[in-house]
Parts: C-alpha cells; sequence; structure tokens
C-alpha cells in the first residue's frame, strides 16, 4: 500500500516536473527557414498493456491527428496503470495534471448517474449495435459533454468486449451464483447487477483481484478475455463461464480546458479521427480476445456456455429501475431503437 502510494507521488511529481501533460509544448521538427510549429504533448493514461486493441486504436487515433493538424497535437499514451490506477487518473485529467485517460464507464457514472444506462447489463444487443450507438452524436452527444462541470469531458466509447464471470466452478444458471462474491467495478449499478444475478458484489480495483482471489477474499472476477489472460486471473479462477452480462465500454476523457482550447478545425479532426479509431478497434478486438481465450485454455481454463436466458431475466428489474426517470428512459429507448437498424 505505502509502495504504491510512493510510486504514485513519484508519477504526479513527474507529471508535474514535465511541465503538465496536456499544456507540454515542444517545437517540432521543420525545415530550415520556415517558422516552428508548437507542438502540445497530450498525456493518456491507461490502465492495461500496450498489446491491448485500446492503446492500438489510441495509436492510431494519435498518427492521425498529429499528421492533420501538422504537428499541433501529440498523443503520448502510458500503459500499464504507469500514471496510476483508473480511479486516480480522472483527478489527473480534472486538475489538468494529464491531458486524456481512459476510464471504465463505471467511474464516470458516479458524476453522472445517466452513464449507467450506456453500461446496463445486456442492452446492446451485437458490437455492432454498441458501435452503431457510440459514433452516434444524436445519442451521445449530449450525455459526452455533460460531465463539463466537473472539468472533463468523454471524447468517445469503445468497445471493451463482453464481460462473463469466472470463479472455480462452472455458472450455468443465477443459483449457482448464490453466496459467491465476485469482483465488480466500482459503481453502485454494477452491485445491484450483481445482486441481481443471484451473487454477492464486491466492489474493487482490477489491480487487487488476483490477490484477492488468490486468499478468498472473493470467490472470482467478471471481466472480458483479455484481462481474464493478461492479469492471468485463470491462474486463481478456473472456469470461465460466458454469462455475457455486461458489453460495458471503456470512456476516453479529456481535459476541459484543454479540449475547448482548440481552434475549430483541431476540433473537427480530434472529432473525426476518434469516431474511426472506435471503429476500428471494434475488429482489432475480435481478433485479441481469441488469443487471450486461447492463452487461458492452453494453461487449463476451461470455458463453458450457459444458456443467458435466466441472467437476461434476472437483470431486468434493474432496467425498470433505471427508466424511471424520463431523461434516462429517453436515451434508454434511443440505444435500444438503434439496434433496429443495424444487422444482425
Ligand atoms: C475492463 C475495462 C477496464 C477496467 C477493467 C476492470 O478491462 O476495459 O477499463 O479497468 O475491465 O474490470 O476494472
Amino acid at each position: 500500500m505505502q509502495k504504491r502510494i510512493i510510486a504514485l507521488l513519484l508519477v504526479v511529481l513527474m507529471v508535474v516536473l514535465s511541465g503538465c501533460a496536456g499544456k507540454t509544448t515542444e517545437p517540432s521538427k521543420t525545415n530550415e527557414g520556415t517558422e516552428a510549429v508548437k507542438t502540445q504533448v497530450i498525456k493518456v493514461a491507461f490502465n492495461q498493456p500496450e498489446n491491448h486493441p485500446q492503446y492500438k486504436a489510441m495509436q492510431q487515433f494519435g498518427e492521425k491527428v498529429f499528421e492533420r493538424t501538422n504537428g499541433a497535437y501529440k498523443i503520448e499514451i502510458f500503459p500499464n496503470e504507469l500514471l496510476g490506477p483508473q480511479r486516480e487518473t480522472v483527478e489527473l485529467v480534472q486538475t489538468g495534471a494529464i491531458g486524456m485517460s481512459i476510464v471504465a464507464n463505471s467511474l464516470v457514472e458516479n458524476f453522472n448517474k445517466k452513464f449507467s444506462i450506456l453500461g446496463l447489463p445486456y442492452i446492446y444487443d451485437s458490437k455492432e449495435h454498441q458501435n452503431a450507438v457510440f459514433t452516434d452524436d444524436t445519442i451521445v452527444g449530449d450525455l459526452f459533454k455533460s460531465t463539463a462541470d466537473n472539468n472533463f469531458i468523454v471524447l468517445t466509447a469503445f468497445h471493451a468486449g463482453a464481460r462473463n464471470v469466472y470463479t472455480n466452478k462452472a455458472i450455468n444458471t443465477p443459483a449457482d451464483l448464490k453466496g459467491l462474491k465476485i469482483r465488480i467495478m466500482e459503481s453502485d449499478t454494477n452491485i445491484k447487477m450483481m445482486k441481481y444475478m443471484g451473487g454477492v458484489g464486491t466492489p474493487m480495483g482490477q489491480g487487487e483481484v488476483y490477490t484477492a482471489t488468490q486468499s478468498g477474499v472473493i470467490d472470482g472476477g467478471e471481466n472480458n478475455e483479455l484481462i481474464y489472460a493478461n492479469m492471468k486471473h485463470y491462474e486463481v479462477a478456473k472456469v470461465y463461464s460466458y454469462t455475457q452480462h455486461l458489453m460495458i465500454p471503456d470512456l476516453l476523457i479529456i481535459n476541459k480546458a484543454l479540449y475547448e482550447g482548440m481552434s475549430e478545425e483541431h476540433k473537427a479532426i480530434f472529432n473525426e479521427e476518434i469516431k474511426n479509431a472506435t471503429t476500428a478497434e471494434v475488429d482489432l478486438w475480435e481478433v485479441d480476445a481469441e488469443v487471450a481465450k486461447k492463452t487461458a485454455q492452453d494453461n487449463g481454463a476451461q470455458f463453458v456456455y450457459p444458456d443467458i436466458k435466466a441472467f437476461q431475466e434476472s437483470v431486468k428489474p434493474l432496467h425498470d429501475e433505471l427508466t424511471q426517470d424520463p431523461e434516462f428512459k429517453k436515451l434508454y429507448d434511443a440505444i435500444r431503437a438503434k439496434a433496429e437498424t443495424v444487422k444482425k
């Protein structure tokens, strides 16, 4: 714990000494005689490794932005929680210590509960449906700007696979989850979701899941195949059951002043390129998830495929509860209506 605090202080110090990410400028290389373009470096916090599809999509975004703004903006990604766990990086973005971070939707729900609609269990029919929602400004545009009072806005929502439960036994029905403590992300909606699904949701940061499962503090977790394999969770929870309960996105957040300080032309480039990266990431995901699954299987993990109908039924009260507010219901209906426009 103490080590972690010291590490975090060092990170903050590093960021501060480097002149505040997102505000750092460096002259970009120009031919002699031409006027130097000032390059603004935007630091992006990311809690997963360089092989992750979101990292690759952000790299692509960075290249395009650099090229199309003629070197005015350079995107620098810090993977593997180098700038701290997600919750803390939200604060770094809010203060402007860093420019951007990729954080789970669940964390942003704590600023505006309406985001919980984007993270409802079984709300999307497919990843294509989800992508159509995330790239449609008439559905998500206002929502993404709604956190401006908290000094950040959301630039996009990235696909993050489907989440499935893993523990040391097969989960085929909600009854199989009875009494099991399953780690969930830190949000009220997730706690309720796990209760409706039959288990006991235990919120904690992703980095603590391995040890907590190993020591028996929890019985397992729920996550996509990439985390299950990359973080070697299969070593402590051997059965991965395809409950497919959540297709919850990760949000790319940006410091408000940084975004608002851009010219209209640059804003348009950011918006266009982030939509391209959002769509490209969905395809990258498929390939990487297969590789991750194979790695887990090779290391002894078992994959089981329950009939998900009982789980879908079990979480319906959560849909009803969250759509009581007419504004929430409007967003919910727009998401569901979009499903009809997407070929299955
Ligand atoms: C997913 C998600 C991350 C999140 C993690 C978690 O991997 O992409 O943003 O941190 O789950 O369970 O905490």
